[in-house]
């Protein structure tokens, strides 16, 4: 029995408890959310230390929205999957006002003519989080994942002070259930200083902010993640239900709201039209370089919520948002040298081999110079003082020569006259610019075939990328895409650096490209002029690959999108003894779109590729439309779990496939949540 003295030392003990987290917490947010603390670092310190002495004395006061819970012990072995609520989009781009221009005029004609106001939000360069409150508690926080499944890193979300572990509630109740979201980044400062950190531990450094933020929230030990100083910032309302709570109805309302809920909102403008919306576009470009956060754009949205859903999406991206990306940033650097590649059809492309540079955000030490043509315009010489840029964020390209830093050791470059493969002749088509390998067994060409034939557009064989391609070429083991399929594992393992487990998946994944549909193989073929587009069409209107085969020249220019040198193209390359070889073998190995088994495959639904199986019986429609909804939005069904299974969706009474799933770790979901997960598409 405790005495007196115990109960009241207690009651106090928690009553201060209670007031050190209000006071700790109320100075977060003023540091996160409002900008503007109040006290300094010490005297904060000074309250934590006073919560975590009591809590240690008292633990059963202990509550997991304590400031002192942050971090947990557990270090994972993999994150959990789950499904989200809905589909997680992303965002289209503009790059230009027209574009801006183009997107207002879609809005406004899809809205019904009326004025339309937007939101300008800036486009902070993170990582997406989704996170879920239950009755006011952080209760999951989710990466965007592939958009339909993410990664549980509640965990880790837990450790940033800037995400509040219960929402704040002033004016109304807590809402019941609350999902947001929002992007976890890392302030250039803290950047630049983790990255000189890990130089001098000797660890590779970051490229830029958004992989550091990657990096660290995808920890598996929340230590560590909790030892970066990540922020975020949030700008959507999933879903909020309670007394009363309902959606709001304009993004700048939603933006308040969340601000009230605790969450850090980046500074927006509101902008009445259009021209408003361009107007401060360059203010927003000025000022991205002041700011403590990379940005990468802005986003430009419809303010009224109800439009918005209006709109709706297009599958990838909702048609009332859309992102203007800043024109890239440019640097200089040196030309090095040029050496030529060999690509699949015997193109041979010029590259510059730069003296690295940074360009947003990673390094740079080639650009492609297309050909001849291109180097002749520019005048790109050996030895010069270039400006390059990253196209598309990505691609990196010389815009041009400074030409007043010539010393006049430049040296111009001259094409090569033969294949530094293979040593053919390179020759020069009438009406093209490229010069092409002539040479039939050149091996950089049968390489690059290879890579193509099992890249992700054509037959998607995971697993086989260049370096084991190279291998299989060299070993002999392979000298065209249909050796492929006779690949055994006992081969594979002789190869250099290739273990049983690998060699068993690279076999499974040759197996399941298989079932690859017609446009895919047509695609993967390589035929000159054939891209995915012109294989779809192709596909559609011969249906197996036996009728294309046989089809003559004047057929295909009969069809409108395929041109004479196309038509030429596909008949000469059907036509070689190699090809033949090549498709006999597909046909004996049982490439399915090679037999002419109709293979049906959806190409822009949302769940493109991904394996679902299903166990026991559902509630809302019988199982085979369940089977027809997933392949009419590009899935597949299996009939049993296995480690490509995507996810299993469970109804009633299930079977053997969840103790199955559970030991493969495969994702589940309830039919609940595939409907939910579908919804916003169908
Ligand atoms: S709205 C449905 N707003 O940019 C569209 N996205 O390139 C939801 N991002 O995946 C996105 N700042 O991770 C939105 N203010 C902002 C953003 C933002 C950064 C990221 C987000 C998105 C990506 C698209």
């Amino acid at each position: 029995m405790p005495d007196e003295g115990d109960i009241i030392s207690k009651e106090k003990a928690l009553k201060r408890i209670e007031e050190l987290r209000a006071a700790i917490n109320e100075h977060n947010y003023r540091y996160y959310v409002l900008d503007s603390p109040i006290i300094s670092d010490a005297e904060y310190d000074n309250l934590f230390q006073e919560l975590k002495t009591l809590e240690e004395q008292y633990p059963e006061f202990i509550t997991p929205d304590s400031p002192t819970q942050r971090v947990g012990g557990q270090v994972l072995s993999v994150f959990r999957s789950v499904p989200h609520s809905k589909p997680v989009l992303s965002l289209s781009n503009a790059f230009s006002e027209g574009e801006i221009r183009e997107f207002d005029r879609r809005v406004k004609q899809l809205a019904g003519g009326a004025e339309v106001d937007y939101v300008v939000e800036p486009k902070i360069d993170g990582l997406s989080v989704i996170l879920r409150y239950e009755s006011g508690l952080l209760a999951l926080g989710l990466t965007r994942g592939d958009g339909i499944i993410g990664e549980d890193v509640t965990a880790n979300v837990r450790t940033i002070k800037a995400i509040p572990l219960s929402l704040r509630h002033r004016e109304k109740s807590i809402p019941e259930y609350l999902e947001v979201r929002g992007e976890v980044y890392l302030p250039k400062q803290d950047f630049k200083k983790l990255n000189e950190e890990r130089e001098e531990e000797g660890l590779p450094t970051f490229a830029n902010p958004r992989n550091a933020a990657a990096g660290s929230l995808r920890q598996l030990d929340p230590r560590v993640t909790a030892s970066r100083p990540l922020r975020a910032f949030f700008y959507e309302i999933r879903e909020v239900r309670g007394e009363d709570w309902s959606l709001p109805r304009y993004q700048t309302q939603c933006l308040s709201w969340l601000k009230e809920l605790g969450f850090p909102v980046a500074q927006f403008q509101h902008c009445k039209d259009i021209d408003q919306v361009i107007s401060v576009l360059p203010e927003w470009e000025k000022k991205r370089h002041s700011l403590p956060y990379d940005i990468d754009g802005v986003v430009i949205k419809v303010n009224e919520l109800e439009i918005a859903t209006l709109l709706g999406s297009t599958g990838h991206s909702p048609r009332s948002q859309i992102a203007f990306k800043f024109p890239p940033e440019q640097v200089e650097t040196k030309v090095k040298d040029i050496i030529v590649q060999v690509g699949r059809t015997g193109v041979v492309t010029p590259v510059a081999i730069l003296e690295p540079v940074k360009v947003s955000g990673s390094t740079v030490s080639r650009a492609t110079l297309h050909n001849e043509d291109f180097i002749k315009e520019k005048d790109i010489r050996i030895g010069d003082t270039v400006l390059i840029q990253k196209a598309g964020e990505v691609i990196p390209e010389i815009v041009s020569v400074v030409k007043e830093k010539r010393t006049g050791s430049e040296r111009e470059f001259v094409m090569p006259t033969r294949c530094p493969a293979c040593g053919s002749d390179l020759v020069k088509m009438p009406g093209e610019v490229a010069y092409r390998c002539t040479g039939m067994a050149c091996p950089a060409q049968i390489k690059e075939r290879l890579i193509h034939f099992a890249s992700r557009d054509a037959m998607d064989i995971r697993g086989l990328g260049p370096r084991i391609v190279e291998a299989l070429l060299s070993s002999g083991l392979v000298r065209d895409p249909g050796d492929l399929y006779f690949l055994k594992e006992e081969d594979l393992v002789e190869l250099p650096r290739m273990g049983k487990k690998s060699a068993q998946n690279l076999v499974k994944s040759i197996e399941n490209s298989k079932e690859r549909s017609l446009d895919r193989l047509i695609f993967a073929l390589g035929i000159r002029h054939v891209g995915k587009q012109t294989a779809r069409i192709l596909a559609d209107r011969f249906g197996t690959l036996d009728e294309l085969i046989e089809a003559t020249e004047e057929e295909l220019t009969t069809i409108p999108e395929i041109g004479p040198e196309t038509a030429r193209s596909i008949r000469v390359f059907l036509n070689t003894e190699s090809m033949k070889e090549v498709v006999d073998k597909l046909k004996k190995a049982g490439v399915k779109a090679a037999l002419g088994q109709e293979v049906r495959e959806f190409k822009d639904g949302i769940l493109k590729g991904k394996t679902f199986v299903i166990t026991g019986t559902l509630k809302s429609m019988p199982r085979y439309e369940a089977e027809e909804l997933i392949v009419s939005l590009g899935g597949h069904v299996s009939s049993s779990v296995s480690r490509n299974t995507y996810a299993l969706i469970v109804g009633d009474s299930p079977g053997s496939k969840l103790d199955r799933a559970k030991e493969l770790g495969v994702p589940t979901m309830t039919e609940d949540e595939f409907i939910q997960m579908i919804k916003g598409v169908v």
